[in-house]
């Protein structure tokens, strides 16, 4: 009930701000609540960076002592946390899953591997611009992907393709220090030996014949000791068992080749788990729409293209509008679509939040000029 009167009340204060086009202060709402929950921050100092391929750096983050938060909260192999960034003055933010063991966050350390990408704005800068010592503002860890021992099997197959292996390598850790009891089979898929992420860390699991092995699988070459080509049916066909659960991390591509031959196995997908980390939408024609963005005490007008998210508008615009998870599963980008319409890709918004029109800027793709509420 308390929610629904919270709606009525937003609700009613649209209506005022559709009239005014004004920017009213507007406190204490649903989203403020939402909003604050999730806005803690980790103030951390980069303490090593790691070369693990030409392209691919590991940096490990400790709590900032100095800072008012001295200490890492916990987080569940398979999780992410988001880095705040400013870029050219622009404030930005990229969320990375957790590649270190969770038992390291009872250190207050966490470890995030990071790969260089065309055009890539955030990673491209961590790669060339951050160093040992650096400080580094993080949100708490969030997301649901990784082994669930109440509802999954014991029999885990992960499905990795380039650097989607991050989180499977926290996943490895925690089942070999005994956070978890089920077997692991981490099938990774990657070009060529040179670009092998955690070599060392796969060559030396491996070799411990425990619950956890590695198999790389090269795409572009061959070498002795390691797969040749994509990752295949017979390649799984000796580890699959009668019950298993199937995890997932890798570009969309694999996501397509892999379930064709689950399903020759007949795995349900309820058993099959997904890391969503890529939002895309390729219209045919390109289109620059005008967005107009309500805050809290100003109003900004920018533009937006109809091949980028509302959100990355709004950040190459300078405005700070939240965000976190950015593939529309956190739910703390959420705002208000007054005006126009979008196209929201992959977005789980529950019923009571669209019938309100709130969308997730992180995955909204415009479809016409847009008025959007931000609470910032
Ligand atoms: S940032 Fe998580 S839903 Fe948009």
């Amino acid at each position: 009930m308390e929610v629904i009167e919270k709606i009525e009340k937003l609700k009613k204060e649209r209506k005022q701000i559709i009239e005014s086009f004004g920017a009213k202060p507007i406190e204490n709402t649903y989203i403020d609540r939402e909003v604050k929950k999730m806005k803690e921050i980790y103030h951390t100092v980069i303490t090593d960076i790691y070369e693990e391929t030409k392209d691919v750096k590991t940096f490990t983050l400790t709590a900032d002592k100095t800072s008012d938060t001295p200490v890492l909260a916990p987080f569940k192999a398979g999780q992410y946390i988001t880095i705040h960034l400013t870029i050219d003055d622009a404030p930005v933010t990229r969320a990375y899953s957790l590649s270190s063991s969770p038992t390291l966050a009872n250190k207050d350390i966490y470890k995030i591997t990071i790969k260089r990408v065309e055009n890539g704005l955030v990673s491209n800068y961590m790669l060339d611009n951050m160093n040992v010592g650096d400080k580094l503002d993080v949100s708490m860890p969030a997301g649901d992907f990784g082994y669930n021992p109440i509802k999954d099997e014991e029999n885990v197959i992960a499905i990795a393709g380039g650097s989607g292996i991050t989180p499977f390598m926290s996943l490895a850790y925690a089942i070999l220090e005994g956070i978890y009891s089920c077997s692991l089979t981490v099938f990774y898929s990657i070009k060529t030996y040179e670009d092998i992420i955690f070599k060392r860390e796969i060559e030396e699991i491996n070799k411990k014949k425990k619950n956890v092995k590695f198999i790389v699988t090269l795409t572009r070459e061959e070498k002795e000791g390691y797969q040749n080509g994509h990752i295949s049916k017979e390649m799984l066909e000796p580890y699959i068992k009668e019950f298993n659960t199937v995890l997932m991390c890798g570009p969309k591509e694999l996501y397509r080749s892999m379930n064709e031959i689950l399903n020759e196995f007949n795995i349900p997908r309820k058993s099959v788990h997904y890391e969503n980390f890529f939002v895309e939408y390729k219209p045919n024609e390109k289109i620059t729409y005008k967005l107009k963005v309500i805050m809290k005490d100003k109003v900004e007008e920018i533009t937006c293209n109809n091949d980028e998210t509302l959100l990355v508008a709004m950040e190459r615009a300078g405005i700070a509008a939240p965000s976190l998870c950015r593939v529309g599963e956190c739910g703390y980008c959420r705002s208000v679509l007054l005006e126009g319409k979008v196209k929201m890709i992959g977005a789980s918004l529950k019923k009571a939040e669209a019938e309100n029109d709130y969308i997730h800027p992180c995955v909204s793709f415009p479809d016409s000029d847009i008025v959007l509420r931000l609470d910032i």
